[in-house]
């Protein structure tokens, strides 16, 4: 099968980069990852990238040039699908509309709940029974494309932030490939 190139969009620890580079070794997996743009030097995930050599743009989001020395990068690289994996900026319309291909993101949440910053802390607070993960399509407004999957788990009395990260991030690492499996079924 021919793969499908794609970027991820990294800001910290990138283990859902280090769970899609391991996934695309598989033959069947629709997607191999030929760039990795971060905008953070220190990101612990550009240590996956380098181990696998995976090319690596950093980028500097404030320099309005950054945006197009990505958006020339992915032309290049014939980038078919951004993955955000922990990209902690916004996405601009210009952005969306000159790179005109699929951009998903995955956030911690059972969207449309929760969008945003501190998750798991407003999961804890607004005293939810449940939780979870969602991937969606990335358009102009937070967190709030499109959903292609989603996942969740009942939570428990002793959960407490850290584990309800951990529970949720483990929902991630099979949430995010089987979207991007959904995404290329029927290409
Ligand atoms: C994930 O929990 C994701 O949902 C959110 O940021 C976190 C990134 O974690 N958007 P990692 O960098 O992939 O470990």
């Amino acid at each position: 099968m021919v793969k499908k190139k794609a970027c991820i969009f990294i800001s910290g620890t990138g283990s859902n980069l280090k769970n899609l580079i391991n996934k695309s070794r598989d033959y069947t997996f629709p997607i191999s990852v030929n760039l990795v743009v971060s905008n953070n030097l220190k990101a612990y995930g550009l240590k996956y990238a380098k181990k696998n050599s995976i090319p690596i743009l950093l980028i500097n989001p404030m320099n309005k040039l950054s945006e197009n020395l990505i958006l020339n990068e992915l032309k290049n690289r014939k980038i078919h699908l951004i993955c955000l994996a922990g990209y902690m900026k916004i996405i601009s319309t210009r952005f969306l509309n000159q790179f005109g291909k699929k951009i998903i993101n995955i956030h911690p949440s059972l969207l449309p709940k929760f969008k945003g910053l501190d998750t798991f802390q407003k999961v804890l607070k607004n005293k939810e029974v449940a939780t979870g993960c969602t991937v969606h399509y990335v358009n102009k407004k937070l967190d709030s494309g499109k959903i292609i999957s989603q996942k969740k788990f009942f939570i428990n009395k002793s959960d407490d932030e850290n584990s309800i990260k951990r529970k949720t991030q483990k929902l991630e690492y099979k949430s995010f490939p089987e979207a991007i499996i959904k995404i290329y079924r029927n290409y």
